[in-house]
């Protein structure tokens, strides 16, 4: 008797080779069964109302150099769009999960925390020793404040934080599989700035790297770092040995893998995902926008120059013409094209505040 013929095995996906690669080699970050737990609890109560939500990414992600990290690379973002978008989200009927870099700017406190001035600069001394804001900033702030409350005794908003490149990639993981429930009333709003390149674990060094070779003699069985780092020692145009030398740094950077397009076909294939990109050059924004929307086959791709950013954005979808969105009242280097309201301009393009210096 024959055997039967095994039915044939599909050949690996590359993407989802990528993905288990990364995950087990690149460890989670320590809270991260904390946030599932409360981002699940957080959705299951959302999706049980039949309320739209969103995801929204916002700062910069972080490359650390070292795994007792004192040094890393960092990426431009101040957290400016997302924490904006969220509270125009909020305002929308949204329930908002902000996931972002610890520290970068939040919705409602934004107004204050990192403002030009100190945020004691906004109190005064009231009667009987209290503290009240000053006459011309209550106004706004109650206003500010009365939102804020709303949001949060409503249980409108979850803030959860991130720091490195591999924390944000496991929390996006996590989180936006616990939306696949939501089907197209989740939303994913990529605005994080997320780092292209990387130190892998196993070529990470372990203590602080050293910047001369005083250490050296500490530990003669010190094994050379395998590295992404590339020592060099310089004599500091100085023959005595008692002086320590230093040492010149190159580091060797892996690309990070994308995984937008395992966020688009397997950890939240029914949800509304909107990335963001950000370049430099103004020739090449829309075509790599697009490039990104052919490759992922997500639905927007929302283009932004790193100096134009607070009040210029185009909008690159599927089968549609480019949109551009300014805000008329700034001015701005290239002519207008369909311009929109300013409010939905100030909620993408990040609100430009009436006193804020244009240049970033
Ligand atoms: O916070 P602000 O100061 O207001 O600035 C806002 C902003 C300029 C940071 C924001 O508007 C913005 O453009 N964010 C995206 C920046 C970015 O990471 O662009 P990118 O070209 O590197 O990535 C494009 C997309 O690919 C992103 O949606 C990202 O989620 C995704 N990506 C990126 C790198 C990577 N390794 N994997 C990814 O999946």
């Amino acid at each position: 008797m024959m055997d039967s013929i095994p039915s044939e095995v599909p050949p690996p996906n590359l993407h989802d080779l990528a993905e288990d690669h990364y995950f087990s080699a690149n460890p989670p970050p320590k809270d991260l069964d904390k946030h599932t737990a409360l981002a699940r609890e957080f959705i299951d109560y959302h999706a049980a109302a039949g309320r739209p939500l969103v995801l929204i990414t916002s700062g910069g992600t972080t490359v650390p150099l070292e795994k007792q990290t004192v040094r890393f690379i960092d990426n431009f973002s101040a957290g400016t769009r997302g924490a904006t978008s969220a509270e125009y989200f909020l305002e929308a009927g949204y329930a908002v999960l902000f996931l972002h870099r610890q520290f970068s700017l939040l919705p409602f406190s934004r107004h204050y925390s990192h403002a030009t001035d100190c945020f004691l600069d906004f109190l005064r001394e009231g009667p009987n020793g209290s503290v009240v804001a000053r006459d011309e900033d209550a106004a706004k702030m109650l206003h500010v404040l009365r939102k804020y409350r709303d949001a949060r005794d409503k249980h409108m908003l979850l803030v959860l934080p991130f720091v490195s490149i591999s924390d944000y990639l496991h929390e996006l993981r996590s989180i936006a599989r616990l939306m696949k429930p939501l089907g197209p009333l989740g939303l994913l709003y990529l605005a994080a700035a997320v780092s292209d390149f990387f130190v892998p674990p196993d070529r990470m060094s372990e203590h602080k790297i050293q910047s001369t070779d005083a250490a050296d003699s500490v530990d003669k069985k010190k094994e050379p770092a395998k590295s992404v780092v590339d020592e060099e020692t310089f004599d500091n145009f100085d023959s005595s040995p008692t002086v320590p030398r230093s040492k010149s740094l190159v580091i060797d950077l892996d690309p990070v893998p994308k995984f937008l397009k395992n966020l688009v076909e397997g950890w939240s294939p029914q949800g509304m995902i909107v990335s963001f990109k950000l370049e430099t050059d103004p020739r090449i924004l829309v075509h790599k926008a697009r490039y990104s929307l052919d490759r992922y086959q997500h639905h927007l791709v929302i283009g932004n120059l790193l100096s134009t950013r607070k009040w210029e954005v185009v909008f690159v979808a599927p089968g549609s013409p480019d949109r551009w969105i300014r805000i008329p009242t700034v001015p701005h280097k290239q002519s207008s094209v369909g311009i929109s309201t300013p409010a939905d301009a100030a909620s993408i393009a990040g609100e430009v505040e009436k006193d804020e210096p244009l240049d970033p």
